[in-house]
């Protein structure tokens, strides 16, 4: 092991802060050796802070409507084979019911940049959820609003807001995306979230076209900089139907070393191994939380409009990612010595709903 990795790990697992080398030494010589040993601190501090305890959050995509045509993204805009639905109210308080009584506490509103969905609309929805669920929190994944459109949202009654930055690296953003969509843009929503008091969670897409070591390393000084409450990260999955439809799927392993080093960076994270790990590998909910995630979001959307939320090829929601199979969640957890909880699971640091 050569000296500047020993001194990344040294740092990573003692708090101190790593620098973008750190960083690049780390993701270089990703090896089962490193990811071990990344793990296994990875849960002593996770365990600190959460003991054993896995949170579950009630996914509900209630739109694949969206403006924007991101070049990963299945539902962009000009995938013409994408078939277009949107929930109503009731339909979304119909599936918050259903994860309410298996035992969702959190529920986590998804969408593309759906016009239709506006103030007024999302506004209501957020009451009413908040009305009839006030032990409940609200998160909303719904992309990039004005200030005054997050301000209202959190007014009537949301609690987090999860918004990946996707790369922290403004050339890597410009070529993941059309190119009237804006990095800085992008970033100032999440500095804006944050400010507003949302909970807020970045993140990104591990192994997408053109990503390189040393972007990945800007994404983990972001982190260390901005201090999320929350972090998405999952390996990039082509979509067919994309410009970038025949590009190499991200990898497993780079997956987990990150959620490790991602836990060891921010050990009261709320990181959770998510639904392209597990597409990608069959157990990948496990693998996820052993390397440190521990928060899982099953699906809870209507059975039949779960096909067409298509991110990606391939992406899992039905077996182990439907809500309805929490029995079996619950089993595979305690397998690996974690167990699920009924709980609002805000980060170790907020003990109430706020
Ligand atoms: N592969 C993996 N993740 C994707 N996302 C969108 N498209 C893909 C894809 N092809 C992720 C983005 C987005 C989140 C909701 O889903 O990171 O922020």
């Amino acid at each position: 092991m050569n000296t500047t990795l020993k001194t990344s790990i040294e740092k990573l697992i003692s708090h101190k802060l790593l620098t973008k080398e750190d960083f690049v030494a780390l993701l270089n010589h990703n090896c089962i050796e490193l990811r071990n040993e990344l793990a296994y601190h990875a849960n002593l501090q996770r365990k600190q802070h959460y003991g054993r305890k896995v949170y579950i959050r009630g996914l509900i995509e209630f739109t694949n409507y969206c403006k924007n045509d991101c070049f990963y993204c299945g539902i962009r805009c000009s995938n013409q084979n994408a078939i277009r639905y949107r929930l109503s109210k009731e339909e979304i308080l119909t599936c918050c019911e259903k994860g309410y009584a298996l035992g969702f506490r959190t529920f986590v509103l998804q969408g593309g940049e759906d016009a239709y969905f506006d103030d007024f609309r999302m506004t209501e929805i957020i009451r009413s959820i908040r009305k009839q669920f006030p032990d409940c929190a609200i998160t909303l994944s719904l992309g990039e609003r004005t200030t005054e459109s997050f301000k209202a949202l959190l007014d009537a009654g949301a609690n987090r807001y999860l918004l990946r930055e996707e790369t922290a690296c403004e050339e890597h953003y410009q070529k993941l995306h059309p190119s009237h969509m804006s990095y800085q843009q992008r970033m100032q929503c999440l500095f804006t979230l944050k400010e507003l008091g949302y909970q807020t969670g970045c993140g990104f897409m591990v192994g997408s076209p053109f990503q390189t070591p040393e972007m990945i390393a800007n994404d983990l000084l972001f982190i260390q900089d901005f201090q999320p409450d929350m972090v998405g990260i999952g390996p990039f999955i082509h979509h067919d139907h994309t410009p970038f439809g025949n590009e190499p799927d991200g990898s497993i392993d780079d997956t987990l070393l990150l959620l490790s080093i991602v836990r060891l960076i921010k050990p009261d994270i709320l990181l959770p191994a998510t639904t392209a790990l597990s597409t990608l590998a069959a157990n990948g909910r496990e693998q996820g939380i052993l390397a440190g995630a521990n928060v899982i979001m099953p699906n809870l959307s209507p059975d039949n409009v779960k096909p067409q939320y298509a991110l990606y090829q391939g992406k899992a929601y039905s077996g182990m990612e439907a809500a309805e199979q929490i029995a079996l969640l619950k089993k595979q957890m305690t397998e690996i010595g974690y167990e699920i909880v009924t709980d609002i699971g805000n980060p170790s640091h907020i003990s109430s709903l706020s």
